[in-house]
């Protein structure tokens, strides 16, 4: 939340606790509505601007659908072809559009731009990915966790892999959401400081490791993701560096029978997951993207101060 008062949802860290939690029970409640054929429209007379620096199948595809499921309408609009592409600065650009629409919802990989962005809107922003965290992604993958699983406080999950932006989210879900989380990644590829810095700050749950294993020991859900994620560079060293971490059946065995598979898509099968565990009984993948739709509205209308829906 801005000083202001205006709803911007960044990180899931400027939220209090409640507020995430009643995001989650309107993405629920909407999603029931949806499955009814009982949705209202509630987002009738408002107009979302998505603007896309990067590519995006799920984000893109399900903040359009919300909105417009939710009465709302939506502008497509990519950085190359804005103005943005030609100099004109984030500032202006955000005071710009604020004139226009009822909230702007922007995947871009600067962070600061982000928040810059938000600094300078008078309608909510919504971080749709940055190099730094992927929020909207973690809510629907709380969500779908909650689905399968049951409450997801108390729990605990494992992240292998790369310590990229969904990680990032996971960690400030950790905290927020008050879960445990096992996070193994390799020495060179290790969260930012800042993460660290956040996690002893807070005194959230979360355990680092380098071994996989012992992460996953005894867990109740495993989550992996690319990595390369858009804006990395040296591929080659990388996959050479997180090989290890490959989320494969035997990995998976070590975790509580029952345990889910989640992963945000796009995934590069044979690399990060195996296609044993991909198309397995315990993963969630698709339940995970499908539930992009109905977390993006719960946001939408948290944003958009739509919580009586
Ligand atoms: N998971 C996710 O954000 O996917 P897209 O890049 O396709 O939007
Ligand atoms: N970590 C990935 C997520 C894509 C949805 C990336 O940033 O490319």
């Amino acid at each position: 939340m801005s000083g202001n008062g205006v709803r911007h949802f960044l990180d899931l860290t400027d939220l209090e606790a409640v507020d995430l939690r009643q995001v989650l029970e309107l993405s629920k409640q909407l999603k029931a509505k949806r499955k009814a054929g009982t949705e209202e429209k509630p987002l009738a007379g408002k107009s979302l601007a998505m603007v896309f620096d990067k590519p995006s199948t799920r984000t893109r595809v399900s903040f359009d659908l919300a909105m417009r499921q939710l009465g709302g309408e939506t502008i497509m609009l990519t950085g190359a072809e804005m103005q943005l592409g030609r100099g004109e600065s984030i500032a202006d650009t955000a005071r710009v559009l604020s004139r226009f629409v009822d909230a702007i919802m922007i995947r871009i990989l600067s962070h600061e731009d982000l928040v810059e962005l938000a600094a300078n809107a008078t309608v909510p922003v919504i971080n749709g990915l940055t190099r730094i965290s992927h929020p909207c992604q973690v809510m629907a993958d709380v969500l779908t966790f909650e689905e399968h699983k049951g409450p997801i406080t108390g729990r605990r999950v494992a992240w292998t892999g790369d310590a990229n932006n969904v990680l990032a989210s996971w960690i400030h879900a950790a905290h927020q959401f008050d879960f445990t989380i096992n996070v193994a990644t390799p020495k060179e590829l290790s969260p930012r400081q800042a993460l660290k810095e956040f996690v002893k700050r807070t005194k959230a749950k979360v355990h680092f490791t380098r071994d996989p294993d012992e992460a996953v020991e005894g867990v109740d859900c495993v989550i992996t993701d690319t990595w390369v994620s858009m804006g990395d560079k040296e591929a080659e060293r990388r996959h050479n560096l997180l090989k290890p971490y490959q989320v494969n059946a035997k990995l998976m065995g070590r975790a509580n029978p029952g345990a889910v598979f989640m992963h945000c898509l796009p995934a590069h099968r044979g690399e990060e997951v195996t296609d044993e565990v991909m198309d397995g009984p315990q993963s969630v993948v698709f339940d995970e993207a499908e539930n992009r739709l109905h977390a993006q509205k719960g946001i939408l209308a948290w944003c958009l101060d739509k919580s009586g829906v």
